[in-house]
């Protein structure tokens, strides 16, 4: 139950582009092959700053999953599913609203810098202001213990550890806890019970960090206990009551340097992007109507790559040989800027070509992707379902 499980995120707002790729996706396909993974279309996020087009929702949906599978999330390692088909999320945010303090809303970063940001938009609304709540309540209700993140979204991570120390703080204090925990370790027979409780005192005591690390793991390797009981023993271990939900941890990702066509960086509002599975055409085009250089007006005038939108893109793309020969051929006039083009417009075909192929599957027959999905939601929802039983009974809202 708190073994390593990574979940993450993703708004439909709009087709995806090569620096989602360079800057997440490659992150995903790589992870799901060493973590548990859940990856979401965070639909009901989109809808805190998109509600009034729900139009564009709709269609980015599907057309970023088929993005995901062509990139090479594999349904086969990772499970896929979208946010609002989950409605236990719904349910855990608004008993998570409860007990959030509006301050702590009020004070997360991105709260004033989105609305100033997105100032032709109204986002004086209850939902926006709850936004950093719903994603506590996606990653919580999972206990997922990482969530790969850019660095605009720490705060979000931050502030969703502080919620489940709220919770736990405020509903894991049952009547004799120290009884009933003792009695867990105890269950878990006189050598483990020995050990653990020696670990428990080196941490407490001693602060010692590694001795935590060896009790969680003992407690993680122990598949007998109950889950009551387990929550217990974390909760004891770490000196607070029952831990009812877990404290993720923010996996930071490289910040994609994915240069976009102007050589700013690459987003869908600098409009200088290539999207994930555009036609071939259309990106030997954009790469070769690029500017270049703007000294380089004449073929025979030199130029210099460090004042070229080009060469970032050859930096992400190109062997040692390549830029050599674009810095000597650049600086000497010995090349042109569509020769030098070249080589980047190859690159890309070829890092598309796959993701083209494998998304053909899917546009041929939709049903596929339907598929996927339903399956992702269903082992989503069964996880989601473990955890707000035990939310619930923390409220007071098992009834039987
Ligand atoms: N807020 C995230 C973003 O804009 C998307 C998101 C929603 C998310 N819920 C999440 C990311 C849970 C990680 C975990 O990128
Ligand atoms: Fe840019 Fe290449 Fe032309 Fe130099 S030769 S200006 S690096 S496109």
């Amino acid at each position: 139950m708190f073994a390593d499980r990574v979940l993450s995120g993703m708004r439909p707002t709009g087709s995806l582009h090569l620096g989602h790729y360079h800057g997440v996706l490659k992150n995903w396909v790589q992870m799901q092959h060493e973590y548990e993974c859940l990856f979401f279309v965070a639909d009901w996020h989109a809808l805190t700053t998109h509600y009034d087009t729900p139009q564009i929702i709709e269609q980015s949906v599907w057309d970023m999953v088929v993005d995901w599978l062509a990139a090479g999330v594999d349904p086969a390692h990772a499970t896929l599913f979208i946010q609002s088909r989950v409605p236990e999320h719904a349910e855990l945010h608004l008993l998570l609203s409860m007990i959030t303090p509006l301050g702590w809303l009020e004070r997360v970063p991105t709260y004033k810098d989105q609305q100033e940001k997105l100032s032709e938009k109204d986002l004086s609304t209850y939902g926006f202001l709850g936004y950093p709540l719903l994603q506590s309540a996606d990653i919580l209700i999972y206990r997922a213990t990482q969530v790969p993140v850019g660095e605009d979204q720490v705060p979000h991570i931050e502030f969703t550890r502080e919620i489940a120390r709220r919770f736990n703080h405020i509903y894991g204090r049952e009547p004799g806890f120290e009884e009933r925990a003792e009695a867990a370790v105890k269950k878990l027979g006189g050598k483990k019970a020995k050990l653990f409780a020696e670990l428990r005192t080196r941490y407490q005591e001693h602060g010692d960090d590694e001795a935590l690390e060896s009790a969680k793991s003992l407690l993680d390797e122990q598949q007998s206990l109950s889950h009551g009981d387990r929550e217990r023993l974390f909760g004891y271990l770490e000196g607070g009551g029952k831990m009812i939900l877990s404290e993720p941890r923010a996996m930071l990702t490289a910040a994609s340097k994915m240069p976009g066509l102007d050589g700013q960086k690459m987003s869908k509002s600098y409009d200088n992007t290539i999207t994930l599975r555009e036609d071939e055409a259309s990106v030997s085009k954009k790469i070769r109507t690029m500017p270049t250089d703007p000294a380089r007006i004449r073929r025979t005038d030199v130029g210099d790559p460090d004042k070229c939108p080009v060469w970032p893109l050859h930096l992400v793309y190109s062997s040692e040989q390549t830029k050599q020969w674009v810095i000597q051929g650049c600086k000497s006039a010995g090349i042109g800027c569509i020769e030098c083009k070249q080589p980047v417009i190859d690159a890309v075909l070829e890092e598309q070509r796959p993701m083209r192929e494998r998304a053909q599957q899917y546009l041929d027959d939709p049903a596929l992707v339907r598929n996927i999905i339903a399956d992702g939601c269903e082992k989503a929802r069964k996880l989601a379902s473990e955890t707000m039983r035990d939310v619930r009974e923390a409220m007071g809202l098992s009834y039987s």
